[in-house]
């Protein structure tokens, strides 16, 4: 179950035009791009992945998954949220694509060189720099250890279901493929195969996942109302939002988050940028900046109502987190930082799927209220361009 507290952003006096809620509605839905709330996953293909991701653990210790942005951030945020931080799954995880960095990769090769392995190379377009280049480096290893016939098994590609390098190899070489739909874009593709298959591996129930995910469609007005309230803010020269946590495995979360409301309403020189604290620890870093500097945040709480309770003495660990936050929002709100509460009643996966349904919604909304395209992004595309002026066309 997720509350939402709106109360400390009454300032803003959001009345919401039913006239222009109604046509965004229907917009959301006729959009070519609306397959994350149109097109769900099937039976099939969940217990597709799910075999596929049992045959990997069967047969790998190591699970490579190659992917950045869209096709990567959603599976590592929530298999951090459920990881537990001293006991290694049977199959690891490591993912690879988000840098470029040697010293790193050199280790990784190592790490990988007497284990099993499998990979799991995840790229809608098929045509992302570090991808492709992470696919080159690691299949050359598997290669050296696996004849083509085993390769079919272990290299498994997500991809584009006609477009792209990767759509090539799968062609070529057979290897097991799943397909990122025409009309869900990466960064709204949770609920396809490019997350289900990774986070089925990090033992996380998809099912439950979708099961949650589907539930959060029903948050389209609290999610149309928080888009309303944040742009309100934005006219008030609140132009950044800071996603705050109080749970450390909740931090990579807000990296998914902040890429999706990033990427989503960030042109035109327009948008909210987003940021991200984890508290208490930022409390006394950033905390002051929030209070008392420059007068241009807002904040948008993430409370988990109840842990696993611990008891120190006599006082409840899991009370004493919440009466920090309550006590937090009020110091920041004299300080003219307005914060808005979100509450999930635990931290199950359903809710996170719930919760992550209503930030894409409110992402959308909050674009189309910018007037921006939520579903694109140019920006990246030149960065991608301009690269491609600059190295051997091979690689790609
Ligand atoms: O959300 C998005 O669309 C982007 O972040 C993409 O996912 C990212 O650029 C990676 O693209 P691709 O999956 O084509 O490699």
């Amino acid at each position: 179950m997720i509350n939402f507290d709106f109360n400390t952003y009454n300032d803003t006096n959001v009345v919401i035009d039913e006239n222009k809620k109604a046509q965004f509605i229907s917009k959301l839905y006729n959009d070519k791009m609306s397959g994350f709330i149109n097109n769900m996953i099937d039976d099939n293909e969940i217990n597709r992945i799910i075999n596929v991701s049992n045959n990997i653990k069967k047969t790998s210790d190591i699970l490579i998954v190659i992917g950045i942005g869209g096709s990567f951030m959603g599976s590592f945020a929530i298999s951090e949220i459920f990881k537990k931080h001293f006991k290694k799954l049977d199959t690891e995880l490591i993912y690879l694509g988000t840098n470029l960095d040697s010293n790193y990769l050199l280790e990784v090769i190592d790490y990988i060189k007497d284990k099993d392995v499998s990979i799991n190379v995840i790229s809608k377009s098929g045509t992302t720099l570090e991808i492709n280049l992470m696919y080159k480096l690691i299949k050359t290893e598997l290669e050296k250890k696996y004849s083509k016939e085993e390769l079919k098994s272990r290299i498994i590609i997500t991809t584009d279901k006609e477009k792209g390098k990767l759509r090539e190899e799968v062609s070529k070489y057979g290897y097991t493929s799943f397909e990122i739909p025409a009309d869900i874009g990466g960064r709204y593709s949770l609920i396809t195969a490019a997350h289900l298959l990774p986070l089925a591996v990090a033992n996380i129930n998809i099912k439950d996942l979708i099961k949650g995910y589907k539930k959060g469609i029903d948050l389209i007005d609290e999610a149309y109302f928080y888009a309303n309230n944040r742009v309100e803010l934005f006219k008030k020269k609140k132009y950044i939002e800071n996603f705050s946590v109080y749970q450390g495995n909740l931090y990579y979360y807000t990296e998914w988050i902040k890429q999706l409301f990033g990427e989503s309403e960030g042109k035109n020189n327009l948008g909210i940028f987003p940021v991200s604290t984890v508290n208490t620890r930022d409390l006394h870093s950033l905390g002051q900046f929030i209070q008392e500097g420059n007068n241009i945040i807002f904040e948008t709480v993430i409370k988990i109502e109840n842990n696993n309770d611990l008891v120190i003495g006599n006082t409840s660990l899991n009370d004493l987190n919440n009466i920090v936050i309550n006590s937090v929002c009020t110091a920041h709100k004299k300080g003219n930082t307005p914060s808005m509460i979100i509450s999930l009643d635990k931290l199950s996966i359903e809710n996170i799927g719930m919760l992550s349904m209503f930030f894409m919604l409110s992402a959308v909304f909050s674009s189309y209220l910018f007037g921006v395209n939520p579903y694109n992004q140019p920006g990246v595309e030149e960065y991608k361009k301009e690269i491609k002026t600059h190295i051997d066309n091979n690689i790609l």
